[in-house]
């Protein structure tokens, strides 16, 4: 080497150096107070697709309960000995029943096995509540017997546990037993047959519930799975969906009103993600709609969430229907319109209303003080705003304060967007609903996206997002730090984005359809995905006000020369919490300057809490539900300024007092 040349090696080395060593400061104006932050920022999307209800948060063990399956009344189920299907049961609107028959020899047995949801999951030494309605048609008593089953044991017995049921007389009653199996299963069997005399008897909403629900309630929810939703402190809950608010068709559109009342009277529905993807096809993929809107809303008030309910605004799917005859007529959407009035008296209404009646008779006789409405999910065209306006005139003449919640389509820009907002600024629409499923480079371009959107329009609902890794579809870290950066814009503008919830919200490893997912399960674990952490980060450090922050003045949005970062800040009483992305494969040095102090006024570091890992193709597990996840960590310093590095790849929430 010459020395020319050693000398430029040196000098290049000293450039690499001095740019790995370059401070990035932040300047945060703790002077200017901003746009508070709205308590609904951050919250939760339900949806009924991947097993998220049946089989999934509502905490039901039994498929096909009522006997209701189109395909086959016993699906899910299987019989032997006298088995009859009848449909002339006690429940008008879920008439199926069964009739156990006597087998017709004193060795053999008449009843039926169900195998739940990929199996029944039972913990030993735990209660679960069976109950059913049951009859025995010629009158007197008829002896049944109840088991959970592990049909693969090698033990002497296959069952876990086994009870007696004794039924009596013709008319139809509820009875229930505790069953406490002596293992953990994942996949365990119910099981009920005639013993004794082998009297006929007819069964009704055969029911296997957890007694540990979330919040005890019998038609309850699992409580690890709700636990979960709590504790990433959502101040928003939109439900059911989703396309499922749709419909492939219109009948099978989700219908609120089927979902209220005694469960055993509700209706089951098809859940169009049965079969919306044939090559992940589940053929006994139904809504039993026991998760119906009274449990949203209860759900909605225990953790702490406002009630965001969607419904159809009279379209069906238009990924599925090119058809305008799929869709009603403008001209004919009346009864549509009276179902989200009637919705919102359901919430809100005095007891002394029809809905309200039907609220308090299911044990709520406050109202659920609904504010929010959407109305149509993923619509588009003109066809949509048509169907969208008299909805607003009639919740506008009837509920002047309810917020309407329109939409800006599937698509997170293009010719559908670019319509549909203005529209929804003409009709009034108070906030607006975009959707992106969208790879990484989206991402990261995106760290500006809301700072010069049109603030005297309808405000922000991003309802629907997730990165969708390019060739990676799949749950995993990087796509979570990338969501960190997105939020940063999000938070930012929180003058105008009012809620975000990212998409979809559970799978069961066994039949998911879609993916990524927020929280993953199986019988009986679940796990909280890197994405689950970012959301609870947000969530956990909402703040109250944002603070302005910038870096040689300009908004830190991951833009050219900023090394790949992304921040915001936020105030929330004497603290402030600065989030920091860096979404770079180098440490970033910061300094985060505070303006606005008196003369001799400092801020303190309380602490940091850092969100990486190496595992960037790879997410939590069932097996390891924790090996990635939020780390706290010391963060030492006092003065107007405070210095940090953020690691590579790295979402680090710094929380500073004053
Ligand atoms: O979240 C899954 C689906 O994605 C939703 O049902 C729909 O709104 C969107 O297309």
């Amino acid at each position: 080497m010459t020395r020319k040349q050693i000398l430029l090696t040196a000098a290049a080395l000293l450039v690499g150096a001095v740019s790995f060593a370059q401070v990035h400061r932040m300047d945060i104006d703790l002077k200017k107070v901003g746009a508070p932050v709205q308590p609904t920022m951050y919250g939760i999307f339900f949806e009924d697709i991947n097993f998220a209800a049946d089989g999934g948060l509502y905490a039901e063990l039994v498929k096909n309960r009522s006997f209701e399956f189109p395909n086959d009344p016993l699906q899910g189920w299987k019989a032997f000995g006298h088995v009859e299907v009848r449909e002339d049961g006690p429940f008008g609107r879920c008439p199926h029943y069964v009739r156990l028959g006597n087998p017709g020899h004193r060795d053999k047995w008449t009843g039926l096995d169900n195998e739940g949801f990929f199996g029944i999951g039972v913990k030993g030494g735990e209660t679960y509540r069976f109950s059913v309605w049951a009859r025995v048609p010629d009158g007197g008593d008829s002896d049944l017997r109840i088991e959970l089953v592990n049909t693969a044991s090698m033990g002497e017995n296959h069952f876990l546990c086994q009870v007696p049921l004794t039924i009596s007389g013709s008319d139809w009653k509820r009875y229930e037993v505790i069953l406490k199996p002596d293992m953990t299963l994942e996949k365990a069997v119910l099981r009920l047959f005639l013993t004794g005399k082998r009297t006929p008897v007819d069964l009704e909403h055969v029911s296997l519930f957890p007694t540990d629900t979330w919040m005890g309630h019998r038609n309850g929810m699992r409580k690890d799975l709700a636990q979960a939703l709590a504790d990433l402190k959502p101040g928003i809950f939109r439900f059911p969906g989703g396309c499922i608010v749709e419909g492939t068709d219109l009948p099978t559109r989700y219908n609120w009103k089927n979902t209220v009342g005694p469960v055993e009277n509700r209706p089951i529905n098809e859940n169009r993600w049965e079969y919306t993807f044939p090559h992940r096809f589940y053929p006994d993929y139904y809504q039993s709609y026991g998760l119906g809107f009274f449990e949203f809303f209860q759900l909605s008030e225990e953790i702490g969430s406002e009630p965001l309910p969607i419904l159809s605004c009279g379209l069906a799917c238009q990924f599925q229907n090119d058809d305008p005859s799929a869709h009603c007529p403008v001209d004919e959407l009346q009864p549509f319109i009276q179902d989200a009035l009637d919705l919102i008296e359901f919430a809100n209404g005095p007891v002394t209303s029809t809905w309200g009646k039907v609220r308090a008779e299911m044990g709520h006789p406050a109202p659920f003080n609904l504010k929010f409405i959407g109305i149509g999910n993923e619509q588009w065209d003109a066809i949509y705003p048509e169907h969208l306006e008299p909805f607003v005139k009639a919740i506008r003449a009837a509920y002047p304060d309810i917020r309407i919640v329109g939409s800006s389509g599937p698509d997170s820009e293009g010719k559908q967007f670019d319509y549909l907002w203005p529209e929804m600024k003409r009709l009034g629409a108070d906030l607006v609903d975009e959707h992106f499923y969208r790879p990484e480079t989206w991402f990261l371009s995106q760290g500006a996206r809301y700072d010069n959107y049109d603030r005297k329009g309808p405000k922000v609902f991003a309802g629907e997002y997730a990165c969708h890794g390019a060739g990676r579809k799949f749950n995993h870290f990087h796509a979570s730090l990338l969501e960190a950066a997105f939020m940063t814009t999000i938070e930012r503008n929180a003058d105008i984005v009012h809620m975000a919830t990212y998409a979809p919200l559970f799978a069961h490893v066994e039949g998911w359809q879609w993916r990524p997912d927020l929280i993953w399960f199986d019988n009986l674990r679940s796990m909280r995905t890197a994405s689950w952490h970012v959301q609870q980060l947000y969530g956990e450090y909402k703040g109250q006000n944002v603070l302005t922050l910038k870096m040689d003045g300009k908004n830190v949005t991951g833009a050219a020369g900023q090394d790949g970062l992304f921040a915001s800040a936020v105030k929330d009483g004497d603290k402030v919490y600065v989030k920091v992305v860096n979404t770079s494969e180098q440490p970033q040095s910061v300094e985060l300057a505070f303006n606005g102090l008196k003369k001799k006024e400092t801020v303190k570091a309380v602490e940091r809490i850092d969100f990486t890992s190496g595992l960037l193709y790879e997410d939590n597990t069932l097996d390891e539900p924790e090996r990635i996840k939020p780390v706290k960590a010391s963060f030492i310093g006092e003065g107007k300024t405070l210095s940090a590095t953020v690691p590579p790849l790295c979402f680090t929430v710094f929380v500073i007092t004053r």
